[in-house]
């Protein structure tokens, strides 16, 4: 049993691959994704050239195997992956996450395998972009309550869907949608039911595009589904399993919004760091005063706490993969600390620079910004904390 009370290079090994991995991702966000984020952040546009490119470099299928298009690599990998870019640019980052942990994962953990070879492959070598969709405008937190509806038509062949899904990561330019709506509504969440949809098709249509506070580049729109006829073929898993399917691909997303949230607050660390180095003010640097040492040191701390904690949940996944076992409560754990991490960081980032702080000519805003949708999307910090709280209760 791996405890906290280990030092974090016991917790976890780097291999000269996970090493060189995260040199090389770290030398692309540096280069190519730094430069653009602020212009794409003002723009809102999606950034497809930067994705594309990530594409071909593994990073939109980091623990796909091979076989299916991906990188072929493990759940550290895609932490490490995951917090170059999000230190980078968060929006970039969200793009990853979904295409890795919420589109990828829910296929190839619960696909066929012609699912597997249509479906996944494209995604995870960057070509095709993927989506999840499970909010809808009167079911968010509460997920399992949904209005949409799918049909079984009298041939058997093909499920009617129509309804409006809302707050969909790259809605507005998915290739490919995961899609959570009910086929039995009388069976409450043991009625919904995942299907893979194909943007092309006649019946889906793109809606409103959310103009955002943060992560602005990640584009987010309503998705419309007006009698689209999807094929049975196309049902991920089983019918009816849809609402479980829908929270173990949650668990993993949550690894990654953690990983996400701590990129964006070691970006904002960095940042003040320098800046109370440099800052001059009442006769010599302002790190040289308490009050600023005091925000650094407990920085620097909760972000090597958000670092273990989602080592933790990295581990558990890992131990998962063996034994089939969930790690429910460690994803919850480290996504809550983490994001309320970066929370916490990028405020005090914001303060340490003063004035400059909220001035666009520096990125410390933008951090701020994209720091507040972790403690939101993938499950509010509230959703962790019942998350958590039931696990140790023993109520679910
Ligand atoms: N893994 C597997 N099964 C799970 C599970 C998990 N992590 N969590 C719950 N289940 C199962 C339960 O065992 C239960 O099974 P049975 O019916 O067989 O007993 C079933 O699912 C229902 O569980 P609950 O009774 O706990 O469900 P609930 O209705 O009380 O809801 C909840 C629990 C945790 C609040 C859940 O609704 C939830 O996570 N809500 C937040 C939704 C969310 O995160 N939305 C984010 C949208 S996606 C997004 O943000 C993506 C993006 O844009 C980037």
């Amino acid at each position: 049993m791996v405890t906290l009370n280990q030092p974090a290079n016991l917790l976890l090994h780097l291999s000269d691959e996970h090493i060189s991995l995260q040199k090389t991702v770290r030398d692309f966000a540096q280069k190519r994704i730094v430069p653009i984020a602020p212009e794409f952040d003002e723009s809102g546009e999606f950034p497809m050239e930067t994705i594309k490119q990530m594409g071909a470099m593994g990073l939109m299928g980091i623990e796909v195997p091979e076989e299916y298009g991906g990188a072929g690599m493990d759940t550290l990998a895609y932490v490490l992956t995951m917090v170059e870019v999000a230190k980078a640019d968060a929006s970039h980052s969200t793009i990853v996450s979904v295409n890795n942990s919420l589109y990828c994962h829910g296929i190839l953990k619960f696909g066929t395998e012609e699912q597997k070879q249509r479906y996944v492959v494209p995604v995870a070598g960057g070509e095709k972009i993927g989506a999840y969709s499970l909010t809808e405008p009167m079911s968010g937190s509460d997920a399992g309550t949904m209005q949409s509806r799918a049909v079984l038509n009298d041939a058997g062949t093909h499920y009617v869907i129509n309804g409006r899904k809302s707050w969909v990561t790259s809605g507005p330019v998915a290739d490919y949608v995961v899609l959570f709506t009910m086929t039995d509504p009388d069976k409450g969440h043991k009625g919904i039911t995942a299907f893979i949809i194909d943007a092309t098709q006649p019946g889906f249509i793109r809606g409103k595009k959310e103009p955002k506070l943060g992560i602005r580049a990640s584009a987010t729109s309503e998705l419309v589904f007006d009698n689209y006829l999807c094929p049975v073929e196309n049902v991920l898993g089983k019918v009816g399993d849809g609402f479980k399917i829908a929270m173990t691909v949650l668990d993993a997303g949550r690894i990654g919004i953690a990983s996400q949230a701590l990129g964006i607050a070691e970006a904002a660390y960095e940042a003040a760091v320098a800046y109370a180095r440099e800052r001059q003010a009442f006769g010599g640097p302002i790190g040289q005063f308490q009050m600023i040492q005091q925000k650094i040191a407990d920085m620097k701390t909760r972000i090597e706490a958000a670092r273990l904690l989602i080592y933790n949940a990295v581990l558990a996944k890992e131990r998962g993969k063996v034994t089939g076992e969930r790690y429910t409560l460690e994803a919850s754990m480290a996504k809550l600390f983490a994001s309320e991490t970066a929370m916490f960081v990028t405020d005090e980032a914001v303060q340490i620079h003063g004035g400059m702080g909220y001035s666009k000519e520096l990125p410390v805003e933008r951090y701020y910004r994209d720091a507040r949708i972790t403690r939101i999307y993938e499950g509010t910090s509230e959703v962790q904390r019942m998350v958590i709280a039931r696990q140790e209760l023993g109520l679910r």
